[in-house]
């Protein structure tokens, strides 16, 4: 039998083990998540067979078997989420102009240095190789350039390595980029780099917080470009200004440094100033010169914006017979696609096709209301705000429990002008989560629980906050 499981609020251990996890990983996030952190913990409790959370920490302790449980502890706690070319606003501004910056400010040496710090399992640092390649063309061969991953992880960092990638981390890149940097695994579901990108990545285990605030490192010194995005939104803020400052320091003197749109700055480092770029911002020293966009040829990689056509236009779009046997639809009208063939065109990147898609699964049937979901979802994803909104809309007033349409209107919101309505609907997230079992899986969430979507919710009011 199986002993009980030690709980928190009565074991005297549990408030030190928590200390200790916040002050060596800098994840501030669990600092009111008991449960969540209770329940990674519990994983570690049952593989090491420790009976309670004090006698989990003096394992930690431990000389011998401390620093591998941390390892473990570390790679189980951590939150890995990362795709191919996320933020396309970030890669695009890295595109027409940071990196078209530092080729010509290092032109003369022909090297770069970039640290993607981190990185998770890679989709990152491996976007940086694949943009590069496409900026560089054959002059690539001509440079030195060093691209570093690094986590806390070791276990995303070995993912990383092997450079394996499933189509859901390869959701940013439409079909025909990825076949030039990718090959296709036998289940013809997951992807992998090319190794001439995967020779040019090293991966590094690194803790952030070992940066020293005063001084330097040689082995994390000197980066033309380093990328710290959606690590620093754990941290608590008294972690962050510290953490940019040292990251500063890490900046060769024309670098660049990137965070995530949620990371809150809610100080700038004096070391750092903010440029301010399309969508998005970036920090450099603050005696370099503004930089301005691109006049060297490069070929795109970034998905082209596609426009999502207005309801009820846009081109057919080619439909199979359906299989023999089965009823055909009245002739003259053609039949409504279903549900997982819009959801396969969107994971693809065909955003223009899964809207026709989506639109002719509406007017067959205008009161599915997760067909409006994906309407919005796909609109947003195209750039399309307003034609988003309304879709969500539509889906909140058919469906008003429908916890996945409150969420996306919610996000749509908060970007919006008046991100005081984001904030009614995440309440209601919020409140329609509470009703549901916390760990049955939402539909159309892609395996999110409501335990797990309400973590996501607070995190994005906080980094709205902030
Ligand atoms: C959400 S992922 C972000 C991945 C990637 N940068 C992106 O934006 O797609 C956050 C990563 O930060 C790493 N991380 C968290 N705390 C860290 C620390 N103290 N030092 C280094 N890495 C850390 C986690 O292990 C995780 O893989």
């Amino acid at each position: 039998m199986l002993a009980p499981k030690p709980d928190p609020a009565e074991d005297p251990g549990f408030a030190a083990l928590k200390d200790a996890i916040i002050a060596r990983t800098g994840h501030h996030y669990y600092i009111d998540k008991d449960y969540l952190l209770r329940d990674r913990l519990d994983r570690r409790l049952l593989a090491t067979g420790c009976g309670s959370f004090s006698d989990y920490l003096a394992l930690l302790q431990q000389p011998r078997r401390g620093p591998a449980e941390w390892q473990e502890l570390e790679a189980e706690i951590t939150i890995g989420e990362t795709f191919f070319f996320r933020h396309q606003d970030q890669f695009a501004a890295l595109r027409d102009v940071i990196f078209p910056d530092l080729i010509r400010a290092n032109a003369h040496r022909r090297s770069l240095r970039i640290w993607s710090a981190g990185c998770a399992v890679g989709a990152e640092p491996y976007s940086i190789a694949i943009l590069l390649e496409r900026l560089l063309g054959k002059d690539l061969r001509h440079w030195t350039i060093e691209i570093v991953g690094s986590d806390l992880s070791a276990r995303a960092l070995d993912q990383a390595r092997a450079g394996i990638f499933s189509d859901w981390a390869l959701r940013g890149m439409p079909p025909a980029e990825r076949a030039r940097d990718f090959t296709a695994m036998p289940d013809r579901r997951h992807w992998r780099i090319a190794d001439r990108h995967r020779l040019r990545l090293r991966f590094a285990q690194h803790n952030l917080l070992d940066l020293p605030v005063e001084g330097g490192s040689v082995d994390w010194a000197n980066f033309d470009l380093i990328l710290c995005r959606n690590v620093l939104i754990y941290f608590s803020p008294a972690r962050i200004a510290p953490t940019l400052a040292a990251l500063a320091r890490c900046l060769s003197p024309t670098g660049w440094l990137m965070v995530g749109h949620s990371d809150a700055i809610a100080a700038l480092p004096r070391h750092l100033r903010i440029v301010e770029l399309k969508g998005t911002i970036a920090f450099r020293h603050p005696d370099q010169p503004e930089a301005a966009a691109a006049p060297v040829p490069w070929q795109p990689i970034l998905p082209p914006e596609r426009p999502v056509p207005p309801a009820s236009s846009g081109p057919p779009l080619p439909i199979s017979p359906p299989p023999a046997g089965r009823p055909t639809a009245e002739p003259g009208r053609r039949m409504a696609p279903p549900l997982a063939v819009i959801r396969a065109l969107a994971n693809g990147g065909r955003l223009t096709e899964a809207a026709s898609a989506c639109r002719l699964a509406i007017d067959a049937d205008p009161l599915d209301a997760r067909l409006h979901l994906y309407d919005g979802i796909i609109a947003q994803a195209g750039g399309q705000a307003a034609v988003a909104e309304a879709a969500l809309r539509r889906a909140v007033y058919l469906a008003g429990d429908m916890v996945l349409a409150h969420y996306h209107l919610g996000l749509l919101l908060l970007d919006g002008p008046v991100p005081q309505s984001g904030r009614r609907s995440m309440a209601q997230v919020i409140r329609l989560c509470t009703d549901l079992p916390q760990d049955a899986v939402l539909p159309e969430s892609d395996g999110l629980t409501p335990r797990e979507l309400v973590e996501q919710v607070r995190l994005r009011l906080r980094a709205w906050r902030g």
